[in-house]
């Protein structure tokens, strides 16, 4: 019997086919219920004990040897039938291939980006997670201040909240490195606001941030009409409007004139030739001190903008909620910008 087995091996072996009926009948004269390999299976128990290990050993190896066989020359030959069917016309035109686009906050926040880092800012980023301290207490808020109602900012517990600002940032940045410091960070942050046209709960920011000796309001004022011409175009004005932040004294409200009237007055700008696009201010001595900086040394400004309101007011977006929707018909309008 286990010469028989033998030649069984060496015909598994040798087999070729060269159509499926081939296999077949193959698998059958020997897997078949009254094959060869089965027939020898039953007769086993027949075989003296002695002889029974070797005997199940290289029974075993033919069986498996005559399943690879059968399931291999079955594949070749499926594989091969089909691409014979389908011969590939390679003359035909290459089937269209749909490319994406960048967001447009992508492309207006890389392109505030780029404005600021040309005149030396570096680019700093942190957590969206954040403690009271770096979003709050390091930037003067006193304990009572509004943002810090659960209204206004999500807290996870009493310490711990989402940012509401990129502030927090700039509070890491003074707090690890020395004088002169110029950075800018974008990063998304978090507000409690109803969802509208004109509110959404998350939006991106990016701040910007300047600390070296002698630093005035007239460097602040400079920068930012250096970076609305940049952005909006050479004939751009900017307006400064006395404001208020618990991290900057003086602070001020920054308009640009209207870029659909220029400055004349339309729906739009309701009628006052500028619409409003960030905070700003020169740095509290009391945040330099929070964060290790003499203020008797130096000094510094700050500003902060929404690049959803920017990217509003380029691409004359009314609604808020275009952005987070992901609608094609919305997003491939962008495609030419870079
Ligand atoms: N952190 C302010 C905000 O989120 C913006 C700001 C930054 C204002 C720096 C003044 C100076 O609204």
């Amino acid at each position: 019997m286990l010469e028989k087995v033998d030649i069984l091996l060496d015909e598994v072996a040798k087999f070729t086919a060269t159509d499926l009926n081939q296999v077949e009948e193959f698998r059958i004269r020997l897997l078949g219920k009254k094959g060869e390999i089965t027939a020898l299976m039953s007769d086993f128990r027949n075989v003296p004990n002695e002889q029974k290990k070797e005997f199940g050993q290289k029974l075993n190896t033919l069986k498996t040897a005559a399943l690879e066989k059968v399931n291999e020359i079955k594949d070749s030959l499926e594989s091969s039938s089909t691409s014979n069917k389908e011969k590939q016309d390679l003359t035909r035109p290459a089937e269209y291939t749909p490319l994406g686009a960048r967001h447009p906050l992508s492309v207006v926040r890389k392109e505030i980006l780029d404005i600021f880092t040309r005149i030396g800012f570096s680019i700093s980023e942190g957590p969206e997670i954040e403690d009271d301290f770096h979003n709050f207490t390091a930037l003067n808020f006193p304990p009572e201040h509004p943002a810090r109602d659960m209204q206004d900012t999500f807290f996870i517990d009493d310490e711990i909240a989402l940012r509401t600002h990129t502030s927090s940032v700039q509070v890491r940045v003074m707090e690890n490195s020395t004088p002169p410091i110029r950075t800018v960070s974008p990063g998304r942050v978090f507000r409690n606001e109803a969802i509208s046209a004109r509110a959404h709960c998350i939006f991106h920011q990016v701040e910007g941030l300047y600390i070296d000796k002698g630093v005035s309001f007239a460097d602040l004022k400079q920068t930012l009409l250096y970076f609305a011409k940049e952005m909006f175009g050479e004939n751009t004005e900017i307006r400064l409007r006395p404001s208020y932040f618990p991290f900057t004294e003086p602070s001020a409200e920054v308009d640009v004139s209207c870029q659909i009237c220029n400055g004349k007055g339309c729906n739009v700008c309701k009628h006052t030739g500028f619409l409003e696009i960030m905070g700003c201010g020169m740095v509290d001595p009391n945040v330099l001190e929070n964060c290790g900086i003499d203020s008797t040394v130096y000094s510094g400004f700050a500003f902060g903008m929404g690049i959803e309101r920017i990217t509003m007011l380029k691409y004359q977006i009314n609604d808020l909620r275009h952005f987070f929707e992901n609608d094609l018909r919305f997003l491939n309008q962008f495609k030419s910008a870079y």
